[in-house]
């Protein structure tokens, strides 16, 4: 055996399990409900999902396929554009499945991450007949280490019928420790969650199974697929400017300290560059409470602003991959990544009182939030962890630009098209406009600011118009819209490419 492998296997009686991904990926059966490990494209297996799609050549079957979020291109790209996923959830990123959900050929359930774990112990999600788990290691005594993220392969790992392992010796070894297992128990039976400060270890170094479920061992070299963020840029800046200002001005009432309260960024582009805005910042010993961990957060960790971050994935780009992990050594002891519905839980996020930054697709004039849906019918990612942060943070922040594709969108209409969040999950709205505290706003005082603060330059009379309006028609109404309207600039935008139009003057 590789002396690589062997160093990994330290549950010796499982060697005679090691198999080619063929002979693994022919254990699954069409119409099999699979887990699958893996969270924002990390952690998640690779050589079995591609012998999979070989064998999707000369077979026709499909499978349901339930993960911790959203996986690299073998199984969210490769695997749905070979037809064999039947119905995938939690979340989704790669624009290969996106089409396939949008052309109608996967249906996808999109839900809070955090809610998963308990659908599998009810049964909704299962019966799980394998689960295919990405290892680090498998130790002496039967744990099996995930490598950079954790998701909710415990609880598939307990519920699934069966298990494959691909051991991946691409990993470094040092991350052996770096994972906090915890698993509560049944609801009704649970103690509370004993997580009283994000940087206390509760759980183990490893997942718990039975090892007679361990079907086959697959040997694997692959690296987790670079997540695929753009850098900051001017506006980007000016938002985390914006909310930086807005935590001075929190210090100053009495409501935060420079050490803030734990963070919580989300996924994308503009979330990452946001909090990347704080390494030129005074902020310090700032701590990172999240479900993914990017690359602002390893620059800050550089940069002597976070002391420690705790997460259930690392999702990384390729520079940042080389550093990170040719440098484990340095990070370990400020690093821990644990289940997703720990990292992910109401208990705990309030408990901590986090601060959460997450990204809206769209919102309205009164504060809702869409993150998932394009005019309404598209889906773009899915909701993610956001709304298990957003409901249940100290302070919800949301940031987009105000405006999309190159300015034919408002990022902000007056009536969202699709609501993820709503108007009493959003505190602060953040775009490169300006700033909207909504705290103990009414609805018309949360327009009124939402309108001059935020809405980009090119929309705001449009804006003001039908607010004005609004509150005409409906006598001053608690929350004024003109049903008929509220959605003209989605199908302006349908019918003419732009939700620019013609204010008549009369
Ligand atoms: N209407 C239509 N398309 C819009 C839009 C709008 N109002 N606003 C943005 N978009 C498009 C952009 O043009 C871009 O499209 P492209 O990929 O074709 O260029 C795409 O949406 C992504 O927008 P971008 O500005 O690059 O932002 P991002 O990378 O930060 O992603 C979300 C934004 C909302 C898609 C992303 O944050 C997300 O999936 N959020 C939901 C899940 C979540 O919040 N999880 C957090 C817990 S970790």
């Amino acid at each position: 055996m590789d002396p690589r492998v062997e160093n990994r296997l330290g549950l010796k009686e499982l060697a005679d399990k090691v198999v080619s991904a063929e002979q693994a990926a022919a254990l699954i059966n069409d119409g099999d409900v699979v887990g699958m490990s893996g969270f924002t494209r990390a952690g998640d297996a690779k050589v079995v999902p591609m012998a999979l799609v070989e064998r999707a050549k000369n077979e026709n079957f499909k499978i349901d396929i339930y993960t911790g979020a959203s996986l690299g291109p073998e199984v969210d790209k490769y695997l749905a554009e070979a037809g064999v996923i039947r119905k995938r959830g939690p979340f989704i990123a790669d624009s290969g499945i996106r089409n396939q959900i949008n052309s109608g050929n996967v249906y996808y359930v999109d839900a809070h991450l955090s809610h998963n774990a308990e659908l599998v112990r009810q049964g909704i999600i299962g019966p799980i007949k394998y689960l295919i788990l990405e290892a680090t290691a498998i130790t002496e005594d039967g744990l099996i280490v995930p490598t950079t993220s954790v998701g909710n392969s415990p609880v598939f790992a307990e519920y699934a019928e069966n298990i494959i392992v691909e051991l991946n010796i691409s990993h470094p070894e040092s991350l052996i420790g770096i994972h906090d297992i915890y698993v509560p128990g049944p609801q009704g039976q649970r103690e509370p969650i004993p997580m009283t400060d994000a940087v206390k270890r509760i759980g183990e170094i490893g997942i718990k199974v039975d090892p007679a479920k361990i079907k086959a061992i697959v040997i694997s070299e692959e690296p987790d697929a670079p997540s695929l963020i753009v850098p900051p840029d001017e506006e980007t800046q000016t938002m985390a400017n914006l909310l930086l200002d807005f935590f001075r001005s929190e210090i100053e009432a009495g409501r935060l300290t420079n050490k803030l309260m734990p963070l919580q960024s989300g996924v994308g582009s503009v979330a990452n560059a946001v909090l990347d805005g704080f390494a030129d910042s005074e902020f310090e010993d700032l701590i990172v409470a999240s479900e993914v961990l990017q690359d602002a957060v390893f620059n800050l960790i550089d940069a002597g602003k976070v002391s420690f971050a705790a997460a259930t994935s690392i999702t990384i780009s390729e520079q940042l991959q080389k550093k990170v992990y040719g440098n484990l050594e340095k990070y370990a002891d400020k690093l821990v990544l644990r289940p997703q519905e720990i990292s992910n839980h109401p208990e705990v996020i309030r408990r901590l009182g986090l601060i959460s930054i997450n990204t809206a697709l769209e919102l309205d004039i009164y504060g809702n939030v869409n993150s998932t849906h394009v005019s309404g019918t598209k889906m773009m990612n899915g909701i993610g962890g956001s709304g298990d942060f957003a409901r249940n943070a100290r302070l919800g922040i949301f940031v987009t630009k105000s405006y999309a594709k190159g300015g034919a969108i408002s990022s902000i209409v007056p009536m969202v098209s699709h609501v993820d969040h709503t108007e009493h999950d959003v505190d602060v709205i953040v775009t490169e406009q300006g700033i909207a505290d909504l705290r103990g706003l009414a609805p018309k005082e949360r327009a009124v600011l939402i309108i001059e603060n935020c809405v980009h330059p090119d929309f705001k009379e449009q804006m003001w118009d039908y607010y004005n309006r609004a509150v005409e028609v409906t006598g001053n109404a608690q929350t004024p819209h003109i049903l008929e309207e509220a959605l003209s600039w989605h199908v302006n935008l349908a019918k003419n490419k732009t939700m620019k139009k013609e204010i008549s003057k009369a």
